[in-house]
């Protein structure tokens, strides 16, 4: 049975009702940059720091941050700087604080994914948690992070989410899903009392508008922070939400007073991938199933990601 393989499957504590993001907000902010999937890339961290910096901004890591940090002071250093800020934890801080194996990455990857794939994504995850048992007390605030959580700019009511509005691995929000099954993610706007789904975990961004009883809403996926997201290109993107727009966003949808956009993370590619290929050398698992993405982008298209109701801005 597919669901109950290792990466394959939703683990029960993963999951959560729509309804618990009708409540009041955990953060209120000016400006908001959400950071799904950094996957370890310490440059990425930096560039993203260095955005919010800029013009002050409150920063939410919604989880994936770990992932191709298997060195150990790559992996300290990086989970203290994300750990001063508000965190999610995706399904890689969450198997890697735990110690069950059963559920393997934890991505619950769908039928799409091949086999291939999903095996070498619980060998990358069996590593990486070797590195963190060198750090109990890190593992175990990644382990305590929560899974959601609500915020508010200017009335705008914001989900945020490692995977979907059920799951911290759901893939409802991808955008396959999206496209195929655009009423799934009605019903859950219609269930949560938000106005925004802020995602990322199925690694394609997307921004796409719905109908909900509040008015319009939105999903957006930030795809990856610390990979490339588009065909030929060699930078990540993270979600910005605030009341004035960013000279620098791709592409963005306006909900009343509140803008919602993909801002990119430009950040040291030479650098990133020296690292990369020294802690993920030719023929390991990270280099089989990534290195050809962070060398040149997936075979995915902006033009794929914006959807109704959001416009792309000149780069
Ligand atoms: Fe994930």
């Amino acid at each position: 049975m597919a669901r109950t393989r290792p990466g394959r499957s939703c683990p029960r504590d993963y999951r959560y009702p729509p309804a618990v993001f009708a409540r009041a907000a955990d953060l209120e902010a000016q400006s908001l940059y959400v950071v799904g999937g950094l996957y370890g890339n310490r440059f990425a961290l930096e560039a993203v720091l260095d955005l919010a910096r800029r013009e002050n901004a409150t920063l939410v890591f919604n989880g994936d941050f770990n992932w191709f940090d298997a060195d150990p002071e790559g992996f300290r250093a990086l989970n203290e700087t994300v750990l001063r800020h508000a965190a999610l934890r995706g399904n890689v801080e969450t198997e890697l604080a735990g110690e069950d194996a059963g559920a393997g990455c934890g991505c619950g990857y769908p039928e799409w994914v091949g086999d291939a794939e999903v095996e070498r994504s619980n060998r990358i995850l069996e590593r990486l948690r070797e590195t963190a048992r060198g750090f109990p007390d890190l593992r175990a605030r990644l382990g305590s992070l929560p899974m959601h959580l609500v915020a508010e700019i200017a009335g705008l009511r914001i989900g945020i989410v490692h995977g979907d509005a059920e799951s911290l691995a759901g893939w409802q929000f991808s955008q396959e899903a999206l496209g195929e099954r655009p009423e799934c993610a009605e019903a859950l706007l219609a269930g949560s009392g938000v106005d925004v789904f802020a995602c990322t975990h199925t690694c394609l961004p997307v921004m796409q508008e719905f109908v909900a009883p509040r008015g319009k809403a939105l999903i957006v996926n930030n795809g990856a922070a610390g990979m490339p997201n588009f065909r030929d290109t060699r930078f990540g993107l993270a979600t910005r939400i605030a009341s004035t727009p960013s000279a620098q966003s791709l592409y963005g949808a306006r909900l009343g007073a509140t803008v919602v956009e993909a801002v990119p993370v430009r950040y040291d590619h030479e650098a990133w991938i020296a690292e990369f290929d020294r802690v993920w050398p030719a023929g390991s698992p990270a280099a089989l199933s990534y290195r050809k993405r962070i060398a040149s982008g997936p075979g995915y298209e902006m033009e794929q990601a914006v959807r109704a109701g959001a416009f792309s801005r000149a780069a």
